[in-house]
């Protein structure tokens, strides 16, 4: 349980707030590639409640700037994109990609007034992600490369959803394991309402046993469920500020994985950006399927939006419920209702945490104890980290050794 003053702590990340600071010392997802493709594409973007144009001059060169105009505030994203530049419709300003003012179209070329420049931002292309840096030029790390980005494109699919709760919701519900077995009971327990198919793995144990160690990049969890052929091991990574890898496993595949990231995109709204990747080809329709976001009902492609909101009850399928444990299709979309269902920033002054919840009480610890290293003048945990040594698995439990041992790049954590 937080006070109301914890959970506003943890939760909000606007510019002048301490997790925002934080969110601020890395480098973010901003926009997907696929929507920048062509020289010429220009795109709002809010990202940790602040606005944002995103662009590909026709050199090709891509921009991040402040989205609202330095002269008197009209939209940038209505804005004709030139060479190396974008120029604002309503007096017609250009700025270049890293923010100087190359022309002033309502002034003489005499009267030009010196020294103007709009915010700009760092960006760099990887994994089908277009990602930026928003904090202190000086703090500015080295990009961060994980090990997806290097994978054949026809090996990975990249899906932004965006759904209506803050971004604690969503990352608090992917790092907690013993909802798996029961939220997704019909994917990890099919023969929960008597059907032939066997439970996945393990799965049919709900009340796995949890292991914590702290990481340089956050920290690993290990949960434990005893199965008909011996105790399996989910390990997986939490990345500092808000990312993990899940293994496929018996679930999804062995040498699959899902790489996800919770972006705030204010702090009422959370754009999840997740990579499916692994060693064999993969389409868009098969996890669309796979994830149940190919119900247009629920998720709008053109948009990236999830559909289901708060109260929207109409849309779980209760007739089918002797059959399917939550009414609703596609392990993706049982997770983003609840999370929906939880409010746009989830009440913590009222739950009850219980030793399930280890890995949800950690996650919070990791973030309060950054935010105390930068008060303390310190990089945050993980920043600088080479995030391409980070994985996940899902296995048989090692009898002679420590489960640390199934992740190479653990990399015991620093002290707080
Ligand atoms: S508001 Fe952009 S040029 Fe005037
Ligand atoms: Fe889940």
């Amino acid at each position: 349980m937080l006070t109301q003053e914890q959970n506003d702590r943890l939760c909000r990340i606007g510019p002048r707030t301490l997790m925002g600071a934080l969110f601020r010392r890395y480098w973010m997802p901003i926009a997907t590639v696929d929507k920048m493709r062509e020289p010429g594409s220009v795109t709002a973007a809010r990202l940790l409640g602040e606005d944002f144009v995103v662009f590909r001059g026709k050199d090709g060169a891509l921009g991040v700037l402040d989205e609202f105009c330095i002269h008197r505030g009209a939209s940038l994203a209505l804005g004709r994109v030139e060479e190396c530049g974008i120029r604002c419709l309503y007096h017609g300003w250009k700025f270049g990609a890293d923010g100087s003012v190359q022309d002033i179209m309502n002034l003489p070329a005499d009267k030009r007034p010196p020294k103007l420049r709009a915010s700009a931002y760092p960006v760099v292309e990887a994994g089908g992600i277009v990602w930026t840096y928003l904090g202190p030029k000086e703090k500015r790390p080295p990009f961060q490369r994980f090990a997806f980005m290097d994978v054949p494109e026809d090996q990975r699919v990249l899906l932004r959803v965006d759904t209506h709760c803050n971004w604690v919701q969503m990352i608090e519900g992917g790092l907690d394991s013993s909802h798996v077995s029961i939220l997704h009971t019909n994917a990890a327990r099919p023969d929960w309402a008597g059907a032939a198919a066997q439970a996945v793995g393990a799965m049919n144990d709900t009340g796995p046993s949890l292991e914590i160690e702290d990481t340089e990049f956050g920290y690993h969890y290990a949960a434990f469920r005893r199965g008909s052929d011996g105790a399996n091991v989910r390990v997986v990574p939490f990345i500092m500020p808000f990312g993990r890898i899940i293994p496929g496993g018996a679930l999804q595949g062995k040498s699959n994985f899902t790489i996800a990231f919770e972006v705030p995109i204010d702090d009422e709204h959370t754009a999840t950006y997740s990579v499916r990747y692994g060693s064999q080809p993969i389409s868009l329709e098969s996890r669309l399927k796979e994830t149940g976001y190919d119900d247009p009902e629920l998720y709008s492609r053109e948009s990236r939006k999830f559909l289901f909101t708060r109260g929207d009850n109409a849309k779980q399928r209760r007739d089918i419920m002797d059959q399917n444990w939550s009414g609703f299709r596609g392990i993706a979309v049982e997770d983003a209702v609840i999370a929906t269902s939880m409010g746009p920033i989830s009440d913590r002054t009222r739950e009850n945490l219980i030793s399930s919840d280890l890995a949800i009480a950690r996650f919070r610890k990791c973030l309060m104890d950054s935010i105390d290293r930068i008060e303390r003048g310190l990089d945050p945990v993980g920043v600088g980290f080479d995030v391409g040594l980070i994985s996940a698995i899902d296995a048989a439990a090692p009898e002679d050794q420590h489960w640390r041992a199934l992740v190479p790049g653990h990399h015991a954590g620093v002290a707080a």
